[in-house]
């Protein structure tokens, strides 16, 4: 059999841990999946960064669209990050040179996943963004596969590790938030621009492809409900434990009679649930179906192992041969599910 020959834009704290599985984990993906996956390129701003792995033995490219489509390239695998910019221009290019496209990236997802699902499926070829939501926890997967039998009436959770982890530590350390940021970054959780992330919207993009996998709606970013954990003080932490609460970034995603309904803000969740116990860059997704009642996915939301662990499980599925239409149905047959976020009371 062939190899699955992969082309890797993108080699910061996901990259790398990509890289590292493959080279370290070679006879255990050729034994999954029947097929040798290698790497043939690999693209980053900075040529000369010392990464911490060898990367001579791939080609390299400045231009992450001339890796995109290279002629020894099956898989573009992008993981660069941004809603637009080189991100999209080269899933674009590599959807357009015949490549299956794997990404982390839920910015650019959410506001163009979308007509990228539309371009990539009707020219046969997949997208698949496992560790754009929720990191290491294989929460599409459960979705579009597991859970493929039920109607689902809620998904909701905790999306954003660096949240989590900035207000789990404000109640334990007592520490401000600056220095809790630093943390959060030493940890590798944060997005290249952290206001996504403490602005809830990094949480919100998340929320909005889960909403189109579990409801088969299109993406709808803008009608996500939104609210940040910036104005968040020691103060509404404590008061909140007197009463026996924990302050969370909670998304949630419904559909009412008006509409889908997608909210993500600062919640008040008892303390003792596992929501109230949820601690660090952990994540926990709750999912209700009519036939398989409510199911409960927790585990690290970001990181290098675990987000690489999830790019992986897409590369897997791709060398097995597994082609999924990126939204769980295809995306030309998704509906669309106002009420717009000023409809929500
Ligand atoms: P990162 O550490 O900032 O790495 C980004 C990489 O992209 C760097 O290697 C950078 O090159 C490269 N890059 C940026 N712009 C480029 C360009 N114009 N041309 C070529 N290369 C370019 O980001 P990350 O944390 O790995 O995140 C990558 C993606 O995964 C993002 O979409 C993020 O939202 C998503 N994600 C991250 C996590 C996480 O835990 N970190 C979890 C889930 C999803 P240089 O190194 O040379 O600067
Ligand atoms: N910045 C994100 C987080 C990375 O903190 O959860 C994982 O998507």
């Amino acid at each position: 059999t062939t190899p699955l020959r992969l082309g890797i834009a993108g080699l910061g704290t996901v990259g790398v841990g990509v890289v590292r599985i493959i080279r370290q984990q070679s006879a255990l993906l050729e034994a999954r999946t029947g097929r040798k996956i290698t790497i043939s390129a690999v693209s980053a701003r900075s040529k000369d960064k010392d990464r911490g792995v060898p990367l001579s033995d791939y080609a390299w490219e400045d231009d992450p669209v001339a890796l995109a489509k290279r002629d020894d390239v099956d898989v573009f695998v992008e993981l660069m990050g941004g809603d637009a910019g080189p991100a999209k221009d080269a899933t674009e290019a590599a959807i357009k040179a015949g490549k299956d496209v794997v990404t982390a990236n839920k910015a650019m997802l959410a506001h163009h996943g979308q007509a990228l699902a539309i371009a990539a499926e009707s020219a046969g070829q997949v997208i698949r963004y496992e560790a754009a939501v929720a990191g290491g926890i294989p929460v599409m997967k459960t979705l579009t596969e597991g859970l493929a039998g039920n109607d689902i009436t809620r998904v909701m959770g905790v999306m954003n590790g660096t949240c989590n982890y900035i207000l789990t530590q404000m109640q334990a350390t007592r520490q401000g938030y600056n220095a809790l940021f630093d943390e959060a970054d030493k940890l590798g959780y944060l997005e290249a621009d952290p206001n996504l992330d403490v602005g809830g919207i990094d949480a919100g993009h998340k929320l909005a492809l889960l909403s189109s996998v579990a409801f088969g709606t299109q993406v709808d970013f803008d009608a996500v409900e939104l609210e940040g954990i910036q104005n968040i003080t020691l103060e509404d932490i404590d008061a909140a434990a007197d009463m026996g609460y924990r302050i969370k970034l909670l998304g949630v995603a419904q559909m009412t009679g008006r509409g889908l309904e997608q909210r993500m803000s600062p919640c008040l969740v008892p303390a003792q649930s596992p929501l109230g116990q949820l601690e660090g860059g952990t994540n926990m997704v709750v999912i209700e179906g009519d036939a398989v009642g409510q199911i409960v996915l927790r585990g690290a939301g970001a990181g290098m192992g675990p987000t690489a662990s999830a790019v992986l499980s897409d590369v897997i599925d791709i060398a097995r041969g597994l082609r999924l239409p990126t939204f769980g149905q295809p995306a030309t047959t998704l509906k669309q599910a106002r009420p717009a976020k000023a409809a929500v009371p």
